[in-house]
């Protein structure tokens, strides 16, 4: 089957464009795997696809799917598969991160579904952390291979048996134990838990760094759970720079009914435009790749 490739921007990542009316599943699964190790992000378009074709096109490459236990929205099932998640609970930007980087465990690989695209803005936003690595600045670089960054929240006894789906203490610090997360149990059993993470990560080939993490959509919608990992604020001057950064480097994809994105989530950033349009309904699924990479 032939396929026709287009870059996703002049920035990133690859388009695969159906042409003849072929149905998604007959790409070559090593064509896709090679141009995914090679570009990180890439969008399937102009396929016919609906919930169904969606599930079993990224089956054939996934495995390990996680649900979103502790994550800051409440995400909708789909088709009552629980590895497949709505993402529309607010409708405000979402600046750019690697998913589930407040804690160690996080999927490797994410897929999106456009079920419904917004008629107007809502676009999906991606950046390569390696090259938003290159654009930071010398004293930033050299601040963030001294300092990591430090999540702390606090919570009571109802809020983190909701969050968590769990009812019992030794169900928490068990969690906590496998994500590296410092854990502490007050008398009311109200709890306290602190992550500690770089902010820049090797790239899995070793030969680059790699700028991924939850700093900014976190600063923006819940500063105060941040600090530097030896307690010091996040200046507002570092969170310009990163923020001019992001604008400067990001690429918005612009949803069609049907398309399909997968995103190396140990490489490659994403977010969100804020939206208006209550109809907008893209779906996610978080998982590791079923093949090396
Ligand atoms: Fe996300």
């Amino acid at each position: 089957m032939n396929i026709t490739l287009k870059p996703i921007s002049e920035k990133i990542g690859q388009q695969i464009i159906n042409q003849d009316d072929k149905s998604i599943l007959e790409i070559d699964r090593e064509k896709i795997i090679n141009l995914f190790n090679e570009y990180g992000v890439l969008l399937f378009r102009g396929f016919e696809a609906n919930t169904e074709i969606f599930r079993e096109f990224s089956n054939l490459f996934s495995t390990d799917f996680l649900d979103y236990a502790g994550g800051a929205f409440n995400r909708r099932v789909i088709n009552g598969d629980q590895t497949i998640l709505s993402v529309n609970d607010f409708q405000i930007e979402i600046k750019l991160h690697g998913e589930m980087y407040y804690q160690k465990h996080i999927p490797l690989m994410l897929w999106f579904f456009c079920a419904n695209p917004a008629a107007k803005d809502g676009e999906t936003t991606v950046c390569d952390g390696r090259h938003f690595f290159a654009e930071i600045s010398n004293s930033t670089k050299e601040l963030f291979s001294q300092k990591k960054l430090k999540f702390t929240v606090s919570m009571n006894k109802e809020q983190w048996q909701q969050k968590y789906k769990i009812d019992a203490v030794n169900q928490l610090q068990e969690m906590c134990k496998k994500n590296n997360t410092h854990l502490t149990v007050y008398e009311d059993q109200s709890i306290l838990l602190e992550y500690i993470c770089p902010v820049v990560i090797p790239s899995r080939c070793g030969k680059y760094q790699v700028f991924i993490n939850s700093l900014l959509p976190t600063m923006q919608l819940n500063p105060d759970v941040l600090r530097f990992d030896d307690d010091s604020p996040i200046p507002d001057e570092l969170m310009k720079e990163l923020t001019e950064i992001a604008e400067k480097i990001t690429t918005n994809i612009s949803w069609q009914k049907g398309d399909i994105l997968m995103i190396d989530n140990t490489r490659i950033m994403h977010g969100r435009r804020a939206f208006t349009d209550e109809k907008r309904d893209i779906y996610i699924r978080l998982c590791s790749p079923n093949f090396q990479f």
